[in-house]
């Protein structure tokens, strides 16, 4: 028996139609942009960037420089280039390129690391200026075109795994410093892998449907009502510093919700990027300056320490950036809306949930107390307390499950050379004894949140390495 298709569905592709064939037959994207700058066109055009004084003024100011030097111009002295490279290298740092652009063992920037996704693996490319596989014959139109729309040199459509998407928000003037500083490294001949992805996910026409929806290249918005100090941290976190493309929640298709930075789950790495707005999860809205400096400069702050992907992101990236860039960061996260307390969890007094939490009380004497105290007051500074510890606490219980699975890491900054870390209790022991001393420890000395089940110990028991 045949139905008609719903009326809505029809509807649904036509406009998916148009809206796709609007991305081929437009690829930037520009037309929908007033005030963005276009790419230059012709080889021997200069990238003048054709973008309003007013827009130029403020992305002067938040990039952090006097003047937008374009790289012929730069050229044309060395210690001009050399200053570019500088802060290219410098602007590549506080973006993290080389994250996911350097493979485990590999050369720096030579690409091959498999960044894995729900719709399947992409393998990055190698940006190193290589003529034959890396982007040695790419001119600096090109190399904008990629990070500001998204659009490789042939014209491909990119995944936005590449988190172009925050990226567009630079400046002509710091694309252009990138591309100084890639240019400058060793080129390494390593051809580019083809990416592993799902039907119907590894079609240029899904792509185009997702960009039409969810992207449009832009340029930071400055706030006139702000100081200078909170404009450069909204522009580093939102941009550079992608820091949306974790802590921001995406929808089934991958969708980042934008810069609420409201928490979200990495599905792929199994672990919890905290809410920002939240005091009780990530929030640093009450806590001073120089606390939020000294976590993002060198991992640790009293019982707050990063761990996982955010000790990756301090260790190759925040450390790295200078004082006042962090200020201002911290002046950015600070400002940001406090979202509403959760109620805590109602106690449960039932036999079975007394039963459990005495037996995590017994394992907590036996395998944590010696570090974490007897009354989870922890020893400054090398262990934190987990009393009153919001990393215990917060309502996703996945980063405590991984770290008595799989030990706490904290980075080694130079800040924090030598971190204390935490042994892998996997070995030692079961699903339902983590499960077990996790509740007792998110439930005593006045902690008062939901205990932890043995399926959600097992689901994280197995981590992909890379
Ligand atoms: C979170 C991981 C990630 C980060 C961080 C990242 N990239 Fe990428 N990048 C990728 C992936 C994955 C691709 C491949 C996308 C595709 O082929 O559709 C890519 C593609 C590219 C391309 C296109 C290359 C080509 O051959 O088409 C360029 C250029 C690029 N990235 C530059 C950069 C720069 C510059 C930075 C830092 C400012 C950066 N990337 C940061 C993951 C990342
Ligand atoms: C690759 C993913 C990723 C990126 C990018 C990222 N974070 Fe995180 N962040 C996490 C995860 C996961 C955690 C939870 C683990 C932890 O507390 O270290 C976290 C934790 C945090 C915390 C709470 C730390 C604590 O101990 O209370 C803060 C604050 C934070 N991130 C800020 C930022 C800022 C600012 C940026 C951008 C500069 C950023 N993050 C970028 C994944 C990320
Ligand atoms: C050898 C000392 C040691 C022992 C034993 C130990 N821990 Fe830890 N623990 C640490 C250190 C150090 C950290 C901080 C690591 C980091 O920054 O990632 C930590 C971090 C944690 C965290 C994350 C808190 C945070 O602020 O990020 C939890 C939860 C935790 N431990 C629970 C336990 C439990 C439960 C046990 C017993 C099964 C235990 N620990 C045993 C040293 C220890």
């Amino acid at each position: 028996m045949r139905r008609p298709l719903p009326l809505f569905i029809l509807v649904l592709a036509a406009v998916l139609l148009v809206c796709v064939i609007g991305q081929f037959s437009d690829k930037n994207n520009e037309r929908r942009l007033p005030g963005a700058t276009t790419p230059a066109s012709g080889p021997a055009a200069a990238p003048a960037p054709a973008t309003p004084a007013g827009v130029a003024a403020a992305s002067a100011a938040v990039s952090g420089s006097a003047s937008a030097t374009t790289p012929e111009a730069a050229l044309a002295s060395t210690s001009g280039y050399a200053a570019l490279r500088a802060r290219g290298a410098y602007l590549a740092r506080a973006s993290d390129c080389m994250a996911c652009h350097t493979r485990r063992g590999g050369a720096a920037y030579a690409g091959g690391r498999s960044i894995a996704t729900p719709f399947g693996e992409l393998i990055s490319p190698n940006l190193t200026p290589d003529r034959q596989t890396g982007i040695g014959n790419w001119s600096a139109d090109d190399f904008w075109r990629a990070l500001h729309n998204g659009v490789s040199k042939d014209g491909r459509l990119l995944y936005p795994a590449f988190p172009y998407t925050n990226y567009t928000r630079m400046p002509r003037a710091d694309a252009d410093a990138l591309f100084a500083y890639l240019q400058s490294l060793p080129a390494v001949n390593a051809p580019n892998a083809p990416h592993q992805l799902r039907f119907p996910y590894d079609q240029q026409i899904m792509l185009a449907a997702w960009r039409a929806i969810y992207f449009r290249p832009g340029s930071f918005q400055p706030d006139p009502q702000r100081s200078a100090a909170w404009n450069r941290g909204a522009y580093l976190v939102q941009g550079p510093a992608h820091c949306s493309a974790c802590h921001s929640p995406r929808n089934w298709l991958g969708a980042s919700e934008g810069e609420t930075l409201a928490g979200a789950l990495l599905p792929m790495q199994g672990w919890y990027a905290p809410s920002l707005t939240a005091p009780q999860e990530g929030g640093v809205q009450q806590w001073p300056t120089a606390r939020i400096v000294q976590l993002l400069q060198t991992g640790r702050s009293g019982d707050a320490g990063v761990s996982g992907p955010m000790a990756e992101v301090v260790s190759r990236s925040l450390q790295h950036l200078d004082a006042a860039d962090l200020g201002a960061m911290a002046e950015y996260l600070q400002s940001l809306p406090v979202s509403a307390t959760p109620a805590p969890a109602t106690p449960d007094n039932s036999p079975a949930t007394r039963n459990m939490l005495a037996a995590g009380e017994q394992l907590y004497g036996r395998h944590c107390a010696d570090c974490h105290g007897a009354k989870g007051q922890g020893q400054a500074p090398a262990y934190p307390a987990l009393a009153g510890n919001r990393a215990v606490t917060m309502l996703h219980s996945v980063n405590a499950v991984h770290s008595v699975l799989h030990g706490g890491f904290a980075p080694a900054t130079a800040g924090n050379p030598r971190p204390y870390s935490m042994p892998p209790f996997g070995p030692v022991l079961s699903d339902t004894e983590v499960a077990q001393v996790l509740s007792f420890v998110r439930s005593a000395w006045g902690n008062q949140a939901a205990p932890v089940s043995a399926s959600e110990v097992n689901r994280y028991r197995t981590v992909p390495l890379d």
